[in-house]
């Protein structure tokens, strides 16, 4: 049986789902837990980015495990002194491919929902995971849906837009004919122009998922240009504190 799967997605592109997965698997990994972080963005993987993998070095991926190519424990790139993880806490990251070829043959594949759990029950077992991390591609698809229906919890970035705010409502829906256990909302790149606390009371109202995490418009966070988790180069922020806040409750 799954344990703890956490899977960030949202219904736009580019509002922050990697980028939040990299920092909560960062912090939650030097914080003594078991991380686990797998990129099921076929047609975007960036996961390995914010831990400087190099691409070539990469031997399996996660679409190599989902087409039945290898076994998910060779996918696994053990990450956790490289980020200074100490004791029990470690992180463990399964990368998506970035080749082409392989970009072209997901587009054709529907991934098979038995051969996903078991894989991710797997990687729970073998590492002794305390949290599972999924980053998925925006939208709904079958894919999507799949890595949805089998969270414990859904995280759901949203930027302040109305387009954001329609699309997530639909995905929220979605969660709950599913019987997601738990939905956290994240409201990312916020403005100061923006009355944040009318947003926010508007989306607890409408979604009814208990406290929104709100995470401003950052500068800094924009030029790290994804090479690094946000946190761990700026553990003070308020952005920082936000997301700690939000990972004690994964
Ligand atoms: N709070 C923020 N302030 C400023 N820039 C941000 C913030 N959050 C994310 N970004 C930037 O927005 C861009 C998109 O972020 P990211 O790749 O994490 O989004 P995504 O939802 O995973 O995108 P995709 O849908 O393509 O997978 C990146 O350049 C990232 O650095
Ligand atoms: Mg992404």
């Amino acid at each position: 049986m799954l344990k703890n799967i956490v899977t960030i997605h949202s219904f736009r592109r580019s509002v922050g789902k990697s980028s939040l997965a990299a920092n909560l698997a960062g912090l939650l990994a030097l914080e003594g837990r078991r991380v686990g972080l797998v990129d099921t963005d076929f047609q975007g993987a960036s996961a390995h980015l914010f831990f400087g993998v190099n691409e070539a070095d990469i031997a399996h991926t996660f679409n190599d495990y989902m087409l039945k190519k290898c076994d998910i424990l060779q996918t696994v790139r053990d990450l956790s002194s490289q980020i200074g993880a100490t004791g029990s806490g470690g992180l463990f990251l399964v990368p998506a491919s970035t080749q082409i070829s392989d970009i072209l043959q997901m587009l054709r594949v529907n991934m098979d929902l038995e051969r996903y759990t078991t894989g991710l029950e797997k990687l729970e077992k073998t590492l002794d995971l305390d949290i599972l991390l999924v980053d998925t591609p925006a939208g709904l698809n079958e894919n999507t849906l799949m890595a949805i229906a089998v969270s414990n919890t859904l995280v759901l970035v949203l930027r302040p837009d109305q387009q954001d705010f329609q699309g997530t409502a639909v995905i929220v829906d979605v969660a709950r004919k599913l019987n997601t256990p738990a939905i956290q909302v994240v409201l990312n790149d916020t403005s100061e122009v923006i009355n944040n606390e009318e947003v926010v009371l508007q989306l607890e109202q409408t979604y009814q998922c208990g406290k929104v995490t709100i995470l401003e418009h950052s500068e800094e966070l924009l030029a790290m240009g994804s090479t690094q988790p946000f946190v761990l180069e700026y553990p003070h922020h308020l952005i920082s504190t936000r997301i700690k806040q939000l990972a004690s409750q994964l």
